[in-house]
């Protein structure tokens, strides 16, 4: 069976390519819109074709030959209408399915009904419809999942920091609202298994495990995190307000709070019994088990994916986000580190950030960080995935790797919000760490803001790589 997996840089992607590419029975193809951020370990073991749903051709292509193909995109993070954009994408992928004679599509969506649904949701319901659309043509097994807890799952993001920094928790009234969560495990389970279903009629597959509040849920976590916490529901919280409410306390962006805060609106709980009927043997993880699972992963550093892998405003979604020959400004510092061995300087550069710190100017970054989130960009609390290793694709703290070569280069591109456009790249040449600062501003404000931050940067960069170093010493 040849299978093909769109939004294999995704959250829910990643985590399904490492389990189908377990299966010998399948030959795995991915459609990736930036074959960089598919790590090299994987090379030999599949096929990665590169595009983009919005251009038919290499869709088409991508779709040679393809028996199962897996829909996992969407385009909430992209600049403009993503409703439209959703629409069109969902149009072309069912046109070059049938086109190249595809037998299945599998689609994961969200959960809740249409008439109360935010507009996140109605645009989830519409690709589904869009994908479902022609049952004489191509069959769609449509699942719909509410909150999925896992490690970096932006849900499980936002209980576990929740419960960690507020012991009294004020909330909007619509705490009450009823969710049925459900395990990241369970989710790729079903995904994975859908492939070999023997059915060749449309499905639609709610999946869920236990149904409780929002208020339960996130007073079951406290428990499970051993820590006492109370919740307080008042009804002059608005939407508005409990979505800044989120992205101060959280490190999600105010784009996601917003849908999730939306979400609240509406009940999200399956309202068919197919799973049962068509997935007998999938047993459900309860939602103790899946906070323990997630919390596990974290202890291990095995988190797979996060909420923020994918490429929102558009860092990284193509493969040249790291044309730094565009920059106006260049400035480039050279650090002899004498005799150390150049992996484990590389080391040392790899690990900076999320909580191991920026050094000395560590409060200097955390104050940008947080005058970044005031104006909606993502701060510093994004954090890292992985404390020791980075990928391409990985967000760190306000940064998002776009370049990444073994011992020789590391290439950051700045998704905080300013009038322009940063990259900041470490290379490592014999002995010496290069460290460059890019900027490319936009209009005569960008050109200010350079001159404006250019006395903090100095100190801030040059503390940067000198504690790079004295740090691979100390490992040395
Ligand atoms: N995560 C959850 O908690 C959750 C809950 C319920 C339902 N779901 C559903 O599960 C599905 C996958 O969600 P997710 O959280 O994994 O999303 P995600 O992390 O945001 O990933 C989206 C993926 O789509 C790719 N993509 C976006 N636009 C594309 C285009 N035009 N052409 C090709 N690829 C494109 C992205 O590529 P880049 O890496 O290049 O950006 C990325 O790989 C969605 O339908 C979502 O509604 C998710």
């Amino acid at each position: 069976m040849k299978v093909l997996l769109t939004g294999a840089t995704g959250y829910i992607g990643r985590r399904l390519k490492e389990r189908l590419i377990e299966d010998e029975n399948i030959q795995l193809r991915l459609f990736v819109r930036n074959e960089r951020k598919v790590r090299d370990k994987y090379r030999d073991q599949l096929e990665i074709y590169e595009g983009s749903t919005f251009d038919r051709e290499s869709l088409r292509k991508a779709l040679e030959a393809v028996d199962v193909a897996y829909y996992l995109i969407h385009s909430m993070g992209a600049r403009g209408d993503f409703e439209k954009l959703d629409r069109l994408s969902a149009e072309n992928f069912l046109g070059a399915c049938i086109a190249e004679n595809v037998q299945r599509i599998i689609y994961l969506g969200g959960l809740g009904r249409k008439e109360t649904a935010s507009k996140h949701l109605l645009s989830r319901i519409e690709t589904g419809e869009i994908l479902s659309s022609r049952p004489d043509s191509i069959q769609t097994i449509w699942f719909r999942a509410g909150i999925i807890i896992g490690s970096g799952s932006a849900s499980f993001e936002i209980i576990r920091n929740l419960v960690q920094n507020l012991p009294l928790m004020i909330t909007p009234r619509r705490v009450h609202t009823k969710t049925q969560p459900i395990s990241v495990i369970n989710v790729l389970e079903y995904l994975f298994q859908a492939k070999d279903l023997d059915t060749e009629k449309n499905l639609v597959v709610d999946i869920g495990s236990e149904q409780m509040s929002f208020k339960e849920m996130l007073l079951r976590a406290s428990k499970i995190m051993g820590l006492r916490r109370i919740l307080i529901p008042v009804p002059l919280l608005s939407p508005r307000l409990s979505s800044y409410w989120l992205i101060l306390m959280t490190p999600v962006s105010y784009r996601i709070a917003r849908a999730l805060v939306e979400g609240l609106k509406s009940e999200t709980v399956i309202q068919n019994d197919n799973a049962k009927r068509y997935f007998p043997r999938i047993f459900l993880l309860s939602y103790k088990d899946a906070i323990k699972a997630a919390l596990a992963d974290m202890e291990k550093n095995e988190v797979i994916s996060r909420w923020c892998d994918s490429s929102a405003e558009e860092a990284c979604d193509t493969k040249d986000q790291d044309r730094i020959e565009a920059a106006v400004f260049v400035d480039k510092k050279f650090y002899d580190f004498g005799e150390i061995p150049s992996e484990i300087i590389f080391a040392s550069v790899q690990s900076i950030g999320g909580e191991n710190g920026w050094f000395r100017y560590d409060w200097l970054w955390r104050l940008r960080g947080s005058t970044d989130k005031l104006v909606g960009g993502p701060g510093l609390n994004r954090g890292r995935r992985d404390p020791l290793t980075l990928r391409v694709g990985d967000s760190l703290d306000f940064w998002k790797i776009v370049d990444l070569k073994k011992d020789k280069r590391l290439l950051l591109f700045s998704q905080m919000k300013a009038p322009g456009k940063a990259w900041l790249e470490f290379s490592v040449d014999d002995t010496v760490l290069v460290q460059t600062v890019y900027f490319l501003p936009k209009g005569l404000w960008g050109r200010l803001y350079w001159y404006l931050i250019k006395p903090f940067y100095i100190l801030i960069f040059s503390d940067l790589a000198k504690g790079i170093i004295k740090q691979a010493k100390a490992l040395f």
